[in-house]
């Protein structure tokens, strides 16, 4: 059987080629592809390094995930870590010129510009297993929605109705766009919005919370208890999900708990956890956590 060769094996034998001096744990091990679309991760600090010594090097890169890969049309360098409010990279095209994605997962297609929105391929198990935790007939409000990659893969098989809010401007051509090709304009309604603004302008209220950016979750976590329907004596389910650092000295998520029990309390409230799960990891010992928060009234 014919072994297709590493984009680190292939790099090393261009440098050596071209006779150019690179320490081999710099060299880029992969890539990402977003259809195609490739995205070269050069934002560590080692990687900063290469760089500096830019075109030939640039050209080897390129010339490299072109051997390896036919169909890609543009290649990104990301020359830092997501940043900002709206959690997006500094790239450098590098190939081509278009940077407009187009991405299948789950049955589902998805479109964006990788340069002004967010979208990670890594979570595609995760949008499955969301979905999959989800019963026909949940009205359910996702913030933080991005190009609603998790609202599409969530109505796919399922009677729900989803209200979707992002704040990026970029976001918005896309997830309308995302939303029409995926038939899901029935279930889906998305609302280019600051989410506080939001909530403050629509008072509805949901059984389900899909809080999709680990990062700003702690944020808005108070928030989000009073737009959980618990008329009734109704349970009202909270999808949260956090970074934690979890090693043999350090559970993180235990503290995550503790606050959130804390915040659940001082709205004369109480809550309970299931459904605890690692899904990815963004650091050694730093992982994306899940939690399924139920909440109800005392
Ligand atoms: C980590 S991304 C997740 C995007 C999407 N859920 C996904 O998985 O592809 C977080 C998103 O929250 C958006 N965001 C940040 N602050 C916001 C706010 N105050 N109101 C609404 N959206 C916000 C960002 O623009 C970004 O698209």
């Amino acid at each position: 059987m014919k072994c297709k060769k590493t984009l680190k094996t292939i790099l090393k034998e261009k440098f050596a080629e071209q006779n150019i001096k690179i320490e081999e744990n710099i060299i880029p091990r992969a890539y990402e592809l977003f259809g195609s679309v490739a995205i070269i991760d050069m934002s560590n600090f080692e990687h900063q390094k290469l760089l500096h010594d830019l075109s030939e090097i640039k050209k080897t890169i390129a010339d490299a995930l072109i051997e390896r890969n036919k169909n890609i049309k543009t290649i990104l360098l990301k020359k830092n870590k997501l940043e900002g409010e709206f959690r997006t990279g500094e790239y450098e095209i590098i190939f081509g010129k278009d940077t407009d994605c187009v991405y299948k997962e789950n049955n589902c297609v998805f479109e964006f510009d990788i340069t002004n929105t967010y979208f990670s391929t890594k979570l595609g198990n995760e949008r499955r297993l969301l979905a999959e935790s989800i019963c026909d007939n949940e009205e359910i409000f996702c913030p933080f929605a991005g190009v609603c990659p998790f609202p599409i893969v969530i109505v796919k098989d399922k009677n729900v109705k989803i209200t979707a809010v992002e704040k990026n401007p970029y976001c918005e051509k896309y997830a309308i766009h995302n939303i029409i090709k995926n038939k899901a304009k029935d279930k889906i309604k998305f609302y280019c919005d600051d989410i506080l603004d939001f909530l403050d302008k629509h008072k509805k209220k949901y059984n389900r919370i899909a809080m999709l950016a680990p990062k700003i979750n702690h944020e808005f976590i108070d928030q989000m208890f009073d737009f959980l329907d618990l008329e009734n004596g109704k349970t009202g389910l909270i999808d949260y999900y956090c970074f934690c650092k979890i090693d043999k000295n350090t559970d993180e998520v235990q503290l995550v708990k503790e606050e959130i029990k804390k915040k659940i309390e001082e709205k004369n409230l109480k809550c309970s956890f299931k459904n605890i799960r690692k899904c990815g990891n963004r650091a050694p010992y730093q992982y994306r956590i899940h939690i399924e928060i139920d909440v109800c009234k005392k």
